[in-house]
């Protein structure tokens, strides 16, 4: 069947100077609460980190406590569920993997915490080079944004198993056990930014990145330093060697 490589688009966070868009990830986040995590479980984000998104910490209080956690076991002994608070973790929506695959045709949705990352391939690097140095930053995001607005009709003579999916951008098969998960108009945005699936379907993979890799921002700005330090200090060395080295006999 015809893999398809993922569409590359640009992402605000690309580049050496790159940064997150905070109105698209509080988007984001609105897609992965009213649609994806109805299945998919992002159980090493806690809701804390939302602060980062620019949510006051009421916000972020009043989010965590439409969540229900386990807790205990209390002094009786007994397991209890709870409102979440902003230090606990998002909650899966399954009892265990077991459950989550019994739910969907045997294939359990993966967590979401590092998915972003997990699936950065290769974006036209041959897969080597992916392999000894490390994914391309964008690879991840572009390959979701692809899944999620890649569902087509199968090409004549491809037999989609029971219960899947054609979806060529699918890294494993182009049978994909998850059902085509947005529409047009399903979340409302209160931005004025187009509802459509292929702005959240942008909008949800941006979100993705940030969530597994929050500090992005910091790290690529400690790099610029490190780089500017660097040709600082190799001047000065070679100022040093050629004063050290001068002709001297
Ligand atoms: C797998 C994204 C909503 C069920 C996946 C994968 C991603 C993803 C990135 C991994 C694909 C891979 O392994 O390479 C999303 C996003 C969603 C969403 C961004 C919301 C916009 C849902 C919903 C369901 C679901 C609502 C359940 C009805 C699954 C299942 C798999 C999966 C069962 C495993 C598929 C397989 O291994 O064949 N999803 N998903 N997803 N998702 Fe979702």
């Amino acid at each position: 069947y015809p893999l398809k490589h993922p569409r590359e688009q640009d992402w605000s966070f690309a580049g050496p100077f790159g940064h997150y868009d905070k109105g698209q990830l509080q988007r984001g986040l609105k897609v992965y609460t009213e649609v994806c995590s109805a299945c998919h479980s992002m159980s090493l984000v806690p809701f804390r980190m939302l602060g980062e998104l620019g949510y006051s910490e009421a916000q972020v209080k009043a989010f965590a406590a439409n969540y229900d956690v386990q807790d205990g076991p209390d002094s009786a002994g007994e397991m209890f569920t709870r409102k979440a608070i902003p230090s606990d973790y998002f909650p899966s929506p399954y009892a265990n993997d077991q459950a989550a695959a019994a739910a969907n045709n045997g294939a359990a949705p993966p967590d979401f915490s590092l998915i972003a990352k997990a699936r950065g391939i290769t974006r036209g690097f041959p897969q080597f080079v992916f392999d000894i140095f490390t994914q391309y930053q964008e690879g991840g995001p572009d390959y979701i944004y692809s899944l999620l607005t890649g569902y087509e009709e199968p090409p004549a003579g491809f037999q989609v198993p029971e219960g899947a999916h054609y979806n060529p951008y699918f890294n494993a098969a182009a049978a994909f056990a998850m059902p085509k998960p947005l529409a047009d108009d399903q979340v409302t945005y209160d931005d004025g930014t187009p509802q459509t699936v292929d702005q959240y379907s942008k909008d949800v993979s941006a979100f993705l990145m940030w969530a597994a890799e929050p500090h992005l921002e910091e790290r690529k700005s400690t790099g610029f330093m490190v780089i500017v330090f660097l040709l600082i200090f190799s001047g000065l060395i070679f100022l040093t060697k050629r004063s050290v080295y001068a002709n001297k006999e």
